[in-house]
């Protein structure tokens, strides 16, 4: 029969070898975090500085994968995350960089007309896909630059210049960046679409991609052909999914969204859908809207994070929420440039 001592002593022992075990397993647990995140350092070329950096990039690291595997964990999900290149950034330091910080919200859009103000809904397509009709390149990076609003501009531009001409260039988002100065954008440092598409019709058009090519930083304006021009743009009535949706329908359309949500710098697929911000902050491309097998509605947008980012660069966010200026704010100022 066991004395009260060495049953104290027994529980102890107990408490001890769990206690092992348990920092044992935190310990394998690090480690194996600490491999996952040398094997993402090494895929997206991430360097730190030093070892203090690179441990407290470690720790936002292994806090972002933890909220990844929780929120994929939860069942009715629409959407997934995924850990991306921003894996390393706090959501307050994705939000901060120029690579989601890039639209500036126009103040007062002036009137213009709305060309598909009398296309009847019910006569539009189900499903829409620009990518399908050849009239989207292929996704582009802008890295560390805030001119997110060039590539918008400039994916809307492709897309009504393929329409209308039967010919797909890659055009310069970095003239836009370069030139588009006058107005209210700013190259890196953030712009408006309907800007670029005033500083476009202005100057006659934009050069290709490849002989005006993209380097993700403020440069000297230079000149080169234009291949291709637009000779107008109109604004989308705001806060009308409907009137987006007959855009969409006839041309790939400019949006702006709120993109600094946790959610918005991690997902990787499906449908986003629940709540999201207002605060527009980023611009993409509305280039198509269907239905996903489960019945949920969405659009079909092109964003300029890479591949790596989302449905290989790709996004589709809910349509027809109850919330009239529409997911993440993408219903509040669309706008496409006209030919
Ligand atoms: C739409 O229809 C109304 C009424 O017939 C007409 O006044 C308006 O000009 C039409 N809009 C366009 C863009 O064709
Ligand atoms: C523009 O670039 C495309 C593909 O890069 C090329 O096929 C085309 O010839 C170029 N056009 C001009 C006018 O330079």
């Amino acid at each position: 029969m066991a004395t009260p001592k060495a049953l104290l002593l027994a529980v102890l022992g107990c408490a001890c070898f769990f206690s092992a075990i348990l920092a044992a397993r935190e310990l394998s647990d690090d480690s194996a975090m600490v491999v996952k995140h040398e094997r993402w350092m090494a895929q997206y070329n991430r360097v730190y500085m030093n070892d203090v950096e690179k441990a407290q990039r470690f720790e936002v690291f292994k806090a972002n994968v933890k909220f990844i595997e929780s929120f994929n964990a939860a069942s009715n999900r629409k959407f997934w995350l995924g850990i991306n290149q921003f894996a390393d950034l706090t959501n307050d330091e994705f939000r901060a960089t120029k690579t989601n910080k890039g639209f500036h919200p126009s103040m007062a859009r002036g009137p213009t007309g709305f060309r598909y103000e009398n296309v009847s809904i019910d006569a539009l397509p189900m499903t829409v896909d620009w990518r399908a009709k050849g009239a989207v390149t292929p996704i582009k990076n802008q890295g560390q630059c805030g001119c997110c609003w060039a590539f918008s501009a400039v994916a809307a531009m492709e897309g009504i210049v393929k329409i209308s001409t039967g010919k797909l260039f890659s055009l310069s988002e970095q003239e836009l960046v370069d030139c588009d100065i006058n107005g209210e954008s700013q190259g890196c440092d953030g712009g408006e679409m309907d800007d670029a598409f005033k500083f476009i019709i202005k100057n006659g058009g934009l050069a290709n991609e490849s002989s005006y090519p993209y380097i993700a930083q403020d440069g000297k304006c230079k000149r080169y052909k234009n291949v291709a021009t637009i000779k107008g743009y109109e604004d989308v009535p705001a806060n009308d999914e409907a009137a987006l949706m007959k855009a969409v329908a006839n041309q790939p359309v400019s949006v702006a969204v709120d993109g600094g949500d946790r959610t918005f710098q991690f997902y990787s697929g499906g449908v986003m859908s629940g709540s999201c911000g207002t605060d527009l902050d980023h611009g993409i491309a509305a280039i198509g809207y269907g239905t996903a097998s489960d019945g949920t509605k969405y659009w079909l947008m092109k964003n300029s994070w890479g591949t790596t980012w989302g449905e290989n660069g790709f996004l589709r966010m809910e349509k027809g929420i109850p919330d009239k200026s529409g997911m993440c704010g993408l219903a509040m100022q669309p706008s496409y440039p006209t030919e």
